[in-house]
């Protein structure tokens, strides 16, 4: 069978399934955010001809499935066909997302250390070359040497040794020695090479960015970014866990992450004139299952009850076990974790933000994929994972999608007309839904009457953007003719869900330590989705507890700048460990009162009115 695309690209298949996994053999990749299930209806293609067997069509309007449109993960071949993918269904991995370097993160490590302390320690040697009447070997050579400046029991590993002898005469006998704490040998260079360099890695669900960083000085070099390009196999750790238990599912995952990396590696030691030997030594900061996913350990039991993962704390393991393409015997120090669902990134967040040092009560939020908090001081933290789930980045919402071109990131309703306004990312046409549009979205269509407290679409609203879709009432927000873009019901109570679970989690974390929201002197907001968080609309909603706005700072991708610290220091190594031991989680999941507190937060802004006076007061000023 042959199947052509509209692009002109065609190619034969000689197995019969579903059409998601054609293309993926063929390295064309479509949004999955169920990971192939068929219940998300992200990955629609348009059949243009041929003979083919659908199974589920649930997920799409009837006037889609008139004009040939069907799930490419519930569609198998019959014969040839040709067939488009549209825009939204493309899965872009793989590219460069632009990122704005994290503020002065050298002044951040001096208010904290200042001491330049990376994880290979380096010591000078003047060896004597061996001559007829001393030609012991090249090895003893080296221990004498070390021995001479008291440096004991040194190990070797195979792979030092065996490039040790022109190692040691490309550098004249002189050299500069890296070996680990333990102690162990890692690299031998030239007395003049002063190019040492490292990697910080934030590892996330979603995106995955790479710092380039200069040992010396600390100075940040270069950074990298791209999609994580696991997205092929699920949007959320949860669909890739299932993925991960299939045959080769781990490879494959930890495969797609490494690849990631080193793809942002490569152009950036090109560009910088770098050797990759000369990079000794890296860090991972990522939750609990990228972390497993990443040094390739089965995460399976991480999202069975009582929720375990395989380890927390990580061995410091070389670069060649996980096939970074950086010196082999770099050592990679894994930020630690403390539960399933809080990882390495949140700890290094929290050792980024200081708030661990400082007596006054701090509130960290990172809104990413899923919801983190953290509460506490430089006494106590405790944190909690609020099970959100990746609804702001577009999954389970219907024209959802992450923040890239075409996201329809803010929106304005004229409350007389209720006509949209929309703010686009890029020049071209609204595609879809992203977070900051769905928080917008919500807000307006609530404060224009247009939505109930519950979310609900008001009938009586003299608008025709107001109709009845194949899956129940929604609103219009845009269409050209060719494309529409739609929030219903389903999609409203969705992300009533999530800013329930992440305003409960705050809700109880509080009650639980027997403090209240006056009590908290500040609120980090941090994760990717932060940079572009409204907070005064996520408070109208009821996302955010309705307290003084100059509370609120913005942080950015913390995980990457506590990752960019334990690579510089072994004191903030270990003071990453000492926040991973000091933070108690509290398993929300299984909490009643957790689900108390969620139900009282699916209202707009909550059941409880009071707890939001300023948007109360709003309200009073946009009467029904
Ligand atoms: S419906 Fe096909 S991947 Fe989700």
């Amino acid at each position: 069978m042959q199947i052509t695309l509209s692009t002109g690209k065609n190619f034969n298949v000689h197995k019969i399934e579903n059409l998601l996994q054609t293309f993926k053999e063929q390295g064309i990749y479509l949004v999955a955010s169920c990971g192939g299930k068929g219940i998300c209806g992200k990955c629609r293609i348009k059949i243009l001809e041929g003979k083919y067997r659908t199974e589920s069509t649930g997920k799409l309007a009837p006037s889609d499935i008139q004009s040939g449109i069907t799930l490419a993960c519930r569609t198998f071949p019959d014969g040839d066909m040709v067939i488009d993918i549209p825009k939204e269904s493309r899965l872009v991995v793989g590219d460069v997302i632009e990122i704005s370097r994290s503020k002065d993160l050298f002044g951040l490590f001096q208010s904290m250390d200042g001491v330049i302390s990376p994880l290979i320690k380096w010591i000078t040697l003047d060896i004597p070359p061996p001559t007829i009447d001393n030609n012991v070997s090249d090895l003893e050579r080296l221990k004498k040497a070390l021995e001479e400046k008291g440096l004991h029991g040194m190990r070797f590993s195979l792979g030092f040794v065996s490039s040790l002898a022109h190692s040691l005469r490309d550098a004249g006998w002189k050299i500069n020695l890296g070996y680990t704490h333990d102690p162990e040998a890692v690299c031998i260079s030239r007395i003049e090479n002063k190019k040492r360099f490292g990697i910080a890695a934030d590892v996330g669900t979603t995106t995955v960015v790479v710092y380039l960083v200069d040992l010396f000085d600390g100075t940040l070099v270069d950074v990298g970014s791209t999609y994580n390009s696991q997205i092929r196999h699920g949007d959320d750790v949860i669909t890739r866990i299932v993925y991960a238990t299939e045959e080769n599912g781990i490879a494959e995952l930890r495969d797609a992450v490494v690849t990631d990396i080193n793809n942002l590696i490569a152009p950036l030691v090109e560009r910088h004139n770098i050797m990759a030997e000369d990079i000794e030594s890296a860090v991972i900061s990522g939750n609990t299952v990228m972390s497993h996913f990443f040094w390739s350990i089965n995460p399976e039991y991480i999202r069975e009850e009582p929720y375990t993962p395989s380890l927390n704390t990580f061995p410091v393991w070389k670069a060649w076990t996980a096939g970074l393409n950086i010196n082999n015997l770099a050592s990679i120090y894994t930020v630690p974790c403390v539960a399933s669902y809080v990882g390495g990134d949140i700890v290094a967040g929290v050792l980024a933000s200081k708030m661990h040092r400082r007596s006054e009560i701090s509130l960290f939020l990172d809104i990413g994929t899923n919801g983190e908090i953290v509460l506490g001081n430089n006494e106590w933290l405790v944190t909690a994972a609020c099970s959100a789930g990746p609804c702001f980045e577009g999954s389970g919402i219907r024209h959802g999608m992450r923040a890239t071109e075409g996201a329809v990131e803010s929106i304005k309703i004229d409350p007389q007309t209720f006509e949209p306004e929309l703010g686009v990312i890029g020049s071209g046409k609204p595609v879809g839904i992203c977070g900051s549009g769905m928080i917008d979205a919500i807000t307006e269509l609530f404060l224009s009457g247009i939505i109930d407290q519950k979310g609900r679409l008001l009938k009586g609203i003299k608008t025709d953007r107001i109709r009845d879709g194949f899956e129940g009432p929604e609103f219009l927000f845009y269409s050209d003719g060719r494309r529409e873009i739609v929030l219903t019901e389903i999609d409203i109570e969705n992300i009533i869900r999530a800013k329930a679970a992440i305003y409960a989690g705050i809700s109880l974390m509080l009650k639980k330590v027997g403090i209240v929201l006056d009590d908290v002197e500040r609120v980090y907001i941090a994760g990717g989705f932060g940079n572009y968080l409204n907070i005064e609309r996520a408070i109208i909603i009821g996302m955010l507890p309705d307290i003084a706005r100059e509370k609120f700072i913005f942080l950015g991708n913390t995980s990457i700048a506590g990752a960019y610290l334990c690579l510089l220091s072994d004191k903030m190594r270990k003071e990453a460990e000492e926040i991973a031991l000091r933070m108690t989680n509290i398993e929300l999941s299984v909490s009643r009162r957790f689900m108390d507190e969620y139900m009282s937060a699916l209202f707009l802004p909550h059941t409880d009115i009071k707890l939001f006076p300023t948007v109360e007061k709003l309200l009073w000023k946009f009467p029904d």
